[in-house]
């Protein structure tokens, strides 16, 4: 490191220390995944939502993959009742790589070992009674200890080149504090969401003027809703310890995050790629196709096959909800 950028840091340290937030890399990422998955019954009443499948994979792997891709080293998991799958999914399966290696199946095998956490790499905790986002985020306080973490809601899976919570830890490095991404929505959909306002551009990203959990509807701040991604400051644990119930009578992180606005900046990044809400059958069913057309070895024939079903299909054959 040479004089002048040691300097450099050093000074932001000493400045981030002044301005009550921690200046340390981000090293952890929560997930959510104690959700119940009503949206989905009746496939999630003995599969927990995140182990749905999108293409090859199930929901929670893209999520882990980006968090991964973002250089995030541990993995803290808050689970329910009968997610004890997930915990599985992400440990060695030896009886499989066994089997696999045996019958030369190498490649298989090493592309499981390529997503395979290090010994170590995963923790897991339990949010006993569903109370909401911010509760949830709150069980995992003792796992982040005294640091900055990533927080990313498995529901939504993102396509881009470059991944959003990637990008999201580069803003981090120029402004510390906490980042959140947004995207546009459709006003119209803005009550389903949290929404910021948008103040000034600063870095590639621009500065929260404020937000809204479940806007009613004509009194969002603007169309720039909460995708799912967050960096956020261990300061938002004591905050959430008090928290009062919001929408939906919830203990909502959007609420916490309102509070922590008014000790430390909160800075928008807005992500250009592709978000897909996979808490909704629309939304999983659109992720599977964008998967699907996404891979260079099944886009040719999957395109064909969503234009010959929308050729062939007759208005007469459409069903209602299949009982
Ligand atoms: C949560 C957040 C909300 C965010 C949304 C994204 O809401 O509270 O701010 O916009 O996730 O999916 P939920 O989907 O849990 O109602």
């Amino acid at each position: 490191m040479t004089g002048g950028i040691a300097e450099h840091v050093a000074e932001r340290i000493m400045g981030s220390k002044r301005m009550g937030w921690s200046m340390k890399r981000v090293r952890k990422a929560v997930f959510p995944v104690a959700g119940l998955g009503t949206r989905f019954l009746p496939a999630t009443k003995a599969i927990p939502k995140e182990m749905l499948t999108v293409v090859d994979r199930p929901v929670i792997q893209y999520v882990v993959d980006e968090a991964r891709e973002a250089g995030i080293e541990h993995f803290i998991f808050v689970t329910g009742r009968n997610k004890a799958v997930i915990e599985d999914h992400f440990d060695v399966q030896f009886e499989l790589y066994d089997t696999l290696a045996q019958r030369g199946k190498d490649d298989q095998l090493a592309r499981l070992q390529r997503l395979q956490p290090a010994p170590g790499q995963t923790s897991f905790t339990r949010q006993q009674v569903p109370m909401g986002l911010g509760h949830a985020v709150w069980c995992a306080r003792e796992l982040v200890g005294d640091e900055p973490f990533a927080l990313l809601l498995p529901d939504m899976i993102m396509q881009s080149e470059k991944s959003c919570m990637k990008d999201m830890v580069e803003l981090y490095a120029e402004t510390g504090n906490n980042i959140i991404a947004v995207q546009e929505c459709d006003p119209a959909e803005a009550h389903k969401y949290g929404i910021v306002g948008r103040g000034e551009d600063t870095h590639h990203g621009f500065r929260i003027t404020g937000m809204v959990e479940k806007p009613k509807p004509g009194t969002a701040p603007s169309n720039l809703f909460i995708n799912g991604r967050y960096i956020l400051q261990p300061e938002i644990f004591g905050i959430l310890e008090s928290q009062e119930r919001g929408a939906g009578n919830e203990i909502q992180l959007t609420d916490a995050m309102l509070k922590l606005e008014k000790q430390q900046s909160f800075y928008g990044y807005h992500y250009k790629g592709r978000t897909f809400d996979c808490g909704s059958p629309e939304g999983f069913v659109e992720a599977n196709v964008a998967f699907a057309l996404w891979r260079n070895d099944m886009n040719a024939s999957m395109a064909g096959v969503i234009r010959t079903l929308l050729d062939e299909m007759k208005p007469s054959e459409r069903r209602g909800v299949l009982g």
